[in-house]
């Protein structure tokens, strides 16, 4: 990877991302706040009864349904790892704060900082979280930081973001819809708007590697097909509860949303389809002999995928999270 490139082709689309800004952000005063959702604490005798019905509805939400939503929570929660990362990326990294791309993640963490807070506050009020437990992992999942394998290079970074803003996506639906079938419309309707958001920002970033594919599309391709030979590791991949090791818990969070269907191995197959379509990638040209073959790894990568993903068995092991009275 050429450093000197990339800060070149992205100082090129400083104009491209001040226009994005203007399509995808909107004035603060027109987004959802927690507030709107959650019951109003200064009206003592309507948020009692309110944290009432919410309980009760929460109650009924299946065990590993609350696994995977304190996970998801968990994995929202440890934003500052992100933007950090994002903030260290060729081209973001000059400190300038006129740069368009400092301010775009700027704002990016911004609508971001609302999931976090809305899931935190919902589950501290349906009373089934042991909260000390869960921000003891939110501490500790922001200690240990991630290693998505990008190193500082923003077109594998934006090639992450691309595949992940569509899981947390895919997730987050799938958590609200299940949620709905358990009679809890508060928290189906705080998966939606979240939801919402997820698949804006999956548009953006998959803007921006579009885009990057028209300015340098072998390098562009060179990274796509480098971070899918490492895979797409979760973000929250370091997870663990306050006694265990770093990542040590990881494994039985997937396991859960594996069990109900929230996130599978199918899902970043259809991922890796659907960005492979979005960003045209049979008929990128001028790529070189190197970025040719990277192509053809990923065109047939699915099809291999599918061959492991037949073999995978869904774990059936319910672990028991200390998140969970
Ligand atoms: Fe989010
Ligand atoms: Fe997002």
């Amino acid at each position: 990877m050429n450093i000197f490139q990339r800060k070149e082709v992205m100082q090129g689309l400083d104009s491209f991302v001040t226009n994005q800004i203007e399509v995808f952000y909107k004035p603060v005063e027109t987004y959802w706040q927690p507030s709107d959702i959650l019951p109003d604490a200064s009206d003592l005798d309507g948020f009692v009864q309110r944290v009432r019905e919410l309980q009760a509805k929460a109650k009924e939400l299946p065990y590993d349904l609350l696994a995977v939503l304190i996970g998801d929570t968990i994995t929202e929660e440890a934003l500052p790892t992100y933007e950090s990362h994002l903030f260290s990326l060729e081209g973001m990294n000059d400190n300038a704060d006129e740069n368009p791309w400092r301010q775009w993640s700027r704002m990016w963490t911004a609508e971001e900082n609302r999931h976090g807070d809305l899931l935190n506050r919902y589950l501290y009020l349906s009373g089934r979280v042991n909260m000390k437990a869960m921000e003891q992992s939110v501490q500790h999942l922001i200690s240990d930081g991630f290693d998505i394998q990008t190193a500082n290079d923003p077109y594998r970074t934006f090639v992450y973001t691309s595949f992940q803003e569509v899981a947390t996506q895919i997730s987050h639906r799938r958590v609200g819809t299940l949620s709905k079938q358990a009679g809890d419309d508060t928290l189906a309707r705080i998966c939606a708007l979240i939801a919402a958001d997820e698949a804006r920002h999956a548009r953006m970033y998959q803007g921006f590697v579009e885009k990057i594919f028209t300015e340098d599309p072998s390098e562009m391709m060179i990274a796509f097909a480098d971070m899918m030979k490492k895979k797409i590791i979760m973000p929250a991949h370091f997870l663990r509860e306050v006694e265990g090791l770093k990542g040590s818990v990881y494994e039985h969070f997937s396991d859960a949303a594996q069990r109900i269907g929230v996130y599978t191995a199918q899902d970043y197959i259809d991922i890796l389809t659907q960005i492979s379509r979005k960003w045209n990638l049979e008929t990128v040209t001028s790529l070189t002999s190197e970025a040719e073959k990277a192509r053809d790894f990923i065109l047939k990568l699915p099809v291999r995928l599918a061959r492991v993903a037949e073999r995978l068995q869904t774990p059936s092991l319910e672990y028991q999270f200390s998140w969970i009275r």
